[in-house]
């Protein structure tokens, strides 16, 4: 079978199957979500004992907790006695949990602390047998308030794993002028009908932006078009940012990394999206804060970083400089949840956070005028490949002309190169292939 997967993805070009074959998925759940750090919480939804969300890793739900001994603690949220799901809220706080099925009660770090009626057992049963406690993830770890989970013993520590992408991480957090980040709780969750991979292969593609959101680049372009100088809002100005020409796209720096991450530089290039320009008060204020925090050249260094979307593979993506994320909950060979979330930069003016939100509702939410079409896309493109008239799909352009960078990876001969779904290929070729 590992051949068979190798044969699936060689380097170009992948296979229908690895898009439809139920018992595809189920080999990258097993090999690819089962042996990656998969983030599954941001430590300021669970900074007291007894908060907790609940997560997924890969397509199996999980209890994300802070226990009374202040460590954090990622077990399934599966009953042990007939399979109930423990918890069914997203997030909250509780001294313990109750199956609502027979009431077998769990602590905060997944052991079980209580039967009803246990007598019934007579004495066979013994609470503290570590088979009935909630099985734990094999490690958990966090990054500056980012917690990841992953379900096997051995293999590479977080920060190894997330290597070059921790700098997006770094450089998220680092924008907010209190050196911190809060998970405001809001987001968006959209189910579409099309394999995961679909939606990591769309994230960094600079090719598809004026083509498949040509409807909302024109009546943005239409609405413009009658407004005077500076009236332009940020919603607006995203929408006509991916209608750059796609010469120019080609300008945009694209980055792949060796177990499958990569991002891409930043394509607005004009108005206040940009973020560039003290004309708008609230960028002012927030540079000065900034510059308060941080001194001239190390703000303006973080502020300058201009990038957009970075994928962590298998299922994240971040967008630091507009406080964005996307998490990718596979369900089966062909539905996924998306689900989208945005940050508050600590001690930066208000309006950074509305505008992070507007970002967020404009760019992601089901009602979106940009990722409904990308989602369109998907869910055709599942349909097509479902069907056999022809087995295998292009990933090469740019192929052969991509180069290496000092950053440990590789940059994209020019912007619309497919070098970041070449990236995640090797990836799946190597956890595949384990
Ligand atoms: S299934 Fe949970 S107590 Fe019975
Ligand atoms: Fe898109």
């Amino acid at each position: 079978m590992t051949d068979t997967f190798l044969d699936l993805a060689p380097e170009g070009r992948v296979h229908r199957r690895v898009y439809t074959d139920p018992a595809i998925f189920d080999a990258e759940m097993d090999r690819i979500y089962g042996n990656a750090w998969l983030f599954v919480a941001h430590e300021s939804h669970i900074a007291e004992p007894g908060q907790y969300v609940t997560a997924h890793l890969g397509e199996r739900p999980m209890i994300v907790a802070r226990h009374t001994d202040g460590e954090i603690y990622v077990f399934a949220n599966r009953c042990t006695h007939r399979g109930m799901k423990v918890c069914g809220a997203r997030r909250g706080s509780k001294k313990r949990f109750v199956c609502p099925y027979h009431g077998w009660a769990f602590a905060t770090d997944g052991s079980l602390i209580g039967i009803p009626h246990g007598k019934g057992y007579n004495g066979k049963i013994d609470q503290k047998d570590p088979d009935l406690a909630l099985d734990r993830a094999a490690r958990v770890d966090s990054y500056r308030g980012f917690v990841f989970a992953c379900k096997a013993e051995d293999g590479p520590s977080l920060t190894d794993y997330l290597g070059p992408m921790t700098r997006a991480l770094d450089n998220m957090i680092d924008r907010a002028p209190g050196g911190e980040i809060e998970m405001t709780g809001g987001g968006f969750r959209q189910r579409y009908k099309g394999n995961w991979k679909l939606h990591m292969e769309n994230a960094n593609d600079l090719m598809h932006a004026s083509i498949v959101h040509a409807s909302s680049v024109d009546a943005a372009q239409a609405v413009a078009d009658d407004m005077e100088d500076g009236e332009e809002d940020h919603a607006l100005q995203m929408f006509k940012g991916n209608g750059l020409p796609l010469a120019m796209m080609d300008e945009v720096e694209i980055h792949g990394f060796p177990g499958g991450h990569s991002y891409m530089g930043g394509f607005y290039k004009e108005g206040p999206i940009t973020q560039a320009t003290d004309e708008d008060p609230v960028v002012a204020q927030y540079r000065k804060s900034m510059i308060d925090a941080y001194g001239e050249n190390r703000a303006e260094d973080i502020m300058g970083w201009d990038t957009f979307n970075h994928l962590i593979y298998p299922n994240l993506i971040l967008n630091p400089k507009h406080q964005q994320m996307r998490l990718l909950q596979p369900v089966s060979v062909d539905c996924t949840i998306v689900h989208s979330m945005c940050f508050r930069l600590k001690n930066a003016p208000e309006e950074m956070y509305r505008r992070s939100v507007r970002f967020l509702s404009a760019l992601n939410s089901p009602a979106s005028q940009i990722t409904t079409d990308d989602i369109a896309m998907f869910n055709n493109i599942q349909i097509a490949l479902d069907e056999a008239d022809s087995d295998w799909i292009d990933l090469s352009r740019g192929l052969g002309h991509d180069r290496p960078h000092d950053n440990g990876g590789e940059i994209g001969a020019v912007g619309t190169s497919e070098l970041p779904l070449r990236a995640q290929y090797a990836a799946w070729r190597d956890l595949m292939s384990q």
